[in-house]
């Protein structure tokens, strides 16, 4: 958990106040706010000089710092005032934090960069994911630095409240994908929903292989056959909307993904530990919903299991019956996490009565192949849901692009022996034959949209207020969104 838990924002005046570094933001064409005048005063005008002759430019990303007696001054690029939005002030802020984190300097002041105090919010957020590291397991290295506190100044304090909880959740996310299968296994990620049901006064329900064996779950049965780690179907529901339909989260919780039988070949076979990234966006969504309590209803599935290839394990060739009843002839035992959330999806569809239903997975590499690690895919059936999503965000600085459902691809996943089978045509359009094949789980007139975040659940893009190559807890802030938390 090496991340702030909390930005505070203060009245004080900043000369009242001790930190370590202060961050002040200047756009192209640099002008300095009322703050970064006074600051520029307290430090001899160096600003003002480096204004003057061209070494602070304003452009994104530059940095450039000043020293004082007893503290230090950043002042980080905004960019074209032009194109100024939410979305430079959380990069902006995470800036400073990483910047801070490398340099180690433990407490910050930062001011509310384009004097725009609406964007409080996404300080807070930049602030806390640009605070995120991963140190759980390195036990010997001295270089290991934490930040301690974070201020903003002239802000919303409201706005930094709630950007600050949402970072939170976002780094939640971050862990749960970041710990390796032998810790983040289905009785963990159960756990985790625990302390959210707790902390949230939701209702908790978790299914183990017998329990939901038993009620038909045969698909997610099916792939949990091959491993003996104990697999669970993981409920929680939050209640803080009286009678309104809520909203359904379902999110794939594969522990780790070997391919099972079809086997995957070794290179980065350890990055499936990232399989359960769905769930853990899910997970993140709740943790902000247990804190900031919305006045909605919210249920979130989780089915979580490894995909192993144990003497029990399914076969290619075996043939499988879902919760609704549908028969899937299992061409492949590597397209798993279709199976898991084809038993989700039924179950919620006919015990809730979504308002809509979100499903959240890394359901296939082809996603990678089409959109690289920069957007979402996302596919659904109700176009107004649709654009709900791409609205959010629009807010949120995060990206989605849609692909099409029509119907020939839908005959994709029609099987000749079976109802369904779980892939499509090879090397043709796996994303959405994934997408193609959930649907027939989606109770009929539920609106729903599948995001498909193979690409975007970790990265190798350098974004500041994402670590390169970790969990990225991507999504959950559209999510939030989306549902006007
Ligand atoms: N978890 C994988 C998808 C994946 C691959 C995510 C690489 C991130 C990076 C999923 O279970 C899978 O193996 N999908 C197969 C489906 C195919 C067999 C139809 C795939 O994408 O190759
Ligand atoms: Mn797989
Ligand atoms: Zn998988």
């Amino acid at each position: 958990m090496a991340h702030l838990m909390q930005m505070n924002s203060t009245d004080k005046l900043w000369k009242d106040l001790t930190f370590d570094l202060i961050a002040l933001g200047v756009f192209e064409e640099p002008e300095l706010t009322k703050l970064g005048q006074e600051v520029d005063l307290a430090i001899g005008g160096q600003i003002t000089s480096a204004i003057a002759n061209g070494d602070i430019k304003g452009k994104a990303k530059e940095t450039t710092i000043f020293f004082a007696a007893d503290y230090r001054v950043l002042v980080v690029g905004l960019g074209k005032k032009e194109k100024f939005d939410f979305e430079v002030v959380r990069r902006a802020s995470a800036t400073v934090t990483r910047m801070a984190i490398e340099k180690k300097y433990a407490n910050l002041a930062l001011e509310v960069f384009g004097s725009d105090v609406s964007a409080s919010q996404a300080l807070a957020e930049g602030v806390i994911m640009g605070s995120y590291q991963f140190l759980n397991y390195k036990k010997e290295d001295e270089d290991q630095f934490e930040l301690v506190s974070a201020v903003a100044l002239n802000a919303d304090a409201a706005g930094i409240e709630k950007g600050s909880k949402i970072g939170v959740a976002v780094c939640l996310a971050r862990d749960l994908g970041n710990h390796p299968g032998n810790v983040a296994t289905p009785t963990y990620l159960a756990n985790t929903a625990a302390d959210i049901a707790k902390e949230g006064g939701m209702k908790l329900t978790v299914l183990d292989r017998e329990e939901f064996t038993e009620m038909g779950m045969g698909a997610l049965a099916g792939v949990a056959q091959g491993s003996d780690e104990p697999p669970k179907f993981i409920l929680l529901e939050y209640h803080g909307g009286g009678t309104e339909k809520p909203v359904v989260l379902v999110g794939k919780g594969l522990t780790f993904d070997s391919g099972g039988i079809s086997i995957k070949p070794g290179a980065k076979m350890d990055e499936m530990k990232y399989d359960m990234c769905g769930s853990a966006l899910v997970l993140g969504v709740m943790k902000a919903v247990a804190v900031l309590k919305p006045r909605l209803n919210v249920v979130a599935a989780i089915p979580s299991t490894e995909n192993m290839s144990g003497a029990k394990a399914y076969k290619p060739g075996d043939i499988l019956t879902a919760y609704n009843g549908k028969t899937i002839e299992i061409l492949n035992t590597d397209a798993e996490g279709r199976l898991i959330l084809a038993d989700a999806l039924a179950y919620v569809s006919k015990h809730f009565d979504p308002e809509f239903i979100f499903d959240f997975a890394t359901l296939t590499g082809a996603v990678l192949i089409t959109l690289g690690h920069i957007a979402t895919g996302i596919l659904g059936t109700d176009d107004e849901l649709l654009d709900r999503v791409k609205k959010a965000a629009m807010v949120t600085g995060e990206k989605f692009w849609e692909l099409p459902l029509w119907d020939e691809y839908c005959e994709h996943v029609k099987s000749k022996i079976a109802d369904l089978k779980n892939m499509g045509k090879t090397r043709q359009a796996g994303t959405i034959a994934g997408a193609a094949f959930l649907k027939e789980f989606v109770g009929k007139d539920i609106p729903w949209v599948h995001f498909d975040i193979a690409g975007t659940a970790w990265s190798d893009e350098e974004v500041p207020y994402n670590v390169k190559k970790t969990a990225s807890g991507a999504v959950v802030r559209t999510v939030l969104e989306v549902m006007g938390v």
